[in-house]
């Protein structure tokens, strides 16, 4: 089946068995990961509770969301401008150079049509409403990160692909041509034709395969982004690693870091950060306009859907980070606070939105008056709109009737 993708051969197979990360015919994180290493007392979900298990794992309406064409005509007046798109899909402005993260505008985070998770938030904006990219970054192979149709919808524009180890393969077997290809090992860095914007490869923690036979045959990457104005830090998927701090100290301070919070369990803590590893990633990083990804678009664990926002809602408020979480296509314009300031106090980010299409804000801050204390950031938990109604605590997964002899891994 053509989505499953294909596996690297010659030149390319030569090259990933070179690489530092490469061993016992796969390639590895720095140290070994493993489903509930790092809390042996978490409870195992099976494959019974990922699938059909928990409470309010989608929202019960669609999320509040904006058209950013209008945004996107003009340039970003700080030079540097983000839009969420859903799950890790981020359209970034950076000197006038447009690159896109992660893009997934599939139905299903999954090789099937009919089979696998599926979208519950749609993209706000069609594939072929975005501007001229000039690069598209993939993170690793994982469905919910690259995705089959996508890419194909991609290739009228040519953009240039940069990505990890090994991911090359699946793109140019999709029909990406390979001089469009850029496969970096971890600190590798590809300088972008205008000349002084730089994308580098840095390193996570996590895992790969698009099938049972293609275990961590192909590498998974953070990707810093670098212009002479601005540096941006984009996560991918990862468990927390110290290698955060190495990354931080030779590529920060950062004006926008971009971090996973979504798709978590205690005892995928290695593989996942989920929010409360997010914020301690954060600090590894040294700080910096924090905008949560991985969220709001697939239902891959067993968690709510909001309970990332929520989570990182309160440890933003409490912790007085600067949390951007823009709705999806709301482009924002993050600005890092000078040293030593907390943007605490007014963290709302600067919005390009126009018009009248945040009126529903005023609507939802009432009902928050009422039944939620008022934050005292500015942010607006604008996802609660979409869980009106709903009255039920998240509730735990039910009781399993026995525990596998194996723990199964995420499926992302
Ligand atoms: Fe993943």
């Amino acid at each position: 089946m053509k989505a499953f993708g294909k596996a690297s051969e010659g030149l390319r197979l030569e090259r990933i068995k070179a690489s530092p990360q490469w061993g016992d015919g796969a390639f590895r994180n720095q140290r070994p990961v493993l489903p509930g290493l790092r809390d042996p007392q978490a409870p195992r979900p099976t494959v019974r509770d990922l699938f059909y298990g928990g409470d309010r794992r989608v929202p019960v309406a669609p999320l509040p969301a904006v058209d950013p064409r209008d945004v996107w005509v003009r340039p970003a007046g700080t030079g540097l401008r983000a839009t969420w798109l859903g799950h890790s899909t981020v359209l970034v402005e950076i000197g006038g150079v447009r690159i896109l993260t992660d893009p997934v505008w599939g139905r299903r985070a999954s090789p099937f049509r009919l089979l696998g998770p599926k979208r519950f938030q749609p993209v706000p904006v069609p594939l072929s409403a975005l501007p001229p990219l000039d690069a598209v970054i993939v993170s690793h192979d994982h469905y919910d990160h690259l995705d089959y149709p996508t890419i194909r919808a991609l290739l009228r524009r040519d953009p240039l692909f940069v990505t990890s180890l090994g991911v090359g393969a699946h793109l140019e077997h999709w029909g990406v041509r390979p001089e469009r290809i850029v496969e970096l090992d971890w600190w590798q860095s590809v300088t972008l034709p205008n000349g002084d914007l730089a994308i580098s490869a840095t390193p996570s923690q996590h895992f790969s395969g698009r099938w049972f036979t293609s275990r961590n045959a192909t590498l998974w990457s953070s990707f810093v982004i670098r212009s002479p104005r601005h540096t941006v830090f984009f996560s991918g998927d990862t468990g927390l690693t110290p290698q955060y701090e190495t990354v931080g100290r030779r590529f920060g301070p950062f004006d926008l870091v971009m971090l996973e919070v979504g798709a978590f369990h205690p005892a995928w803590g290695d593989m996942h950060l989920g929010p409360d590893n997010a914020v301690k990633a954060l600090d590894m990083l040294g700080g910096g306009p924090f905008l949560p990804i991985h969220w709001g678009t697939f239902c891959l664990a067993m968690h709510p859907w909001d309970e990332p926002a929520e989570r990182l809602y309160a440890a933003g408020t409490e912790r007085g980070l600067n949390l951007m979480m823009p709705m999806l296509g709301e482009a924002v314009e993050p600005q890092r606070a000078p040293d030593g300031v907390s943007l605490a106090g007014d963290a709302q980010p600067l919005s390009d939105v126009q018009g009248g299409s945040l009126s529903w804000r005023a609507a939802l801050s009432r009902r928050l008056d009422a039944r939620h204390p008022a934050p005292t950031t500015g942010l607006l938990p604008w996802w609660r709109a979409a869980t009106e109604g709903v009255a039920s605590p998240p509730q735990p997964p039910p009781e399993p009737a026995a525990l596998p002899d194996s723990m199964p891994w995420p499926i992302d």
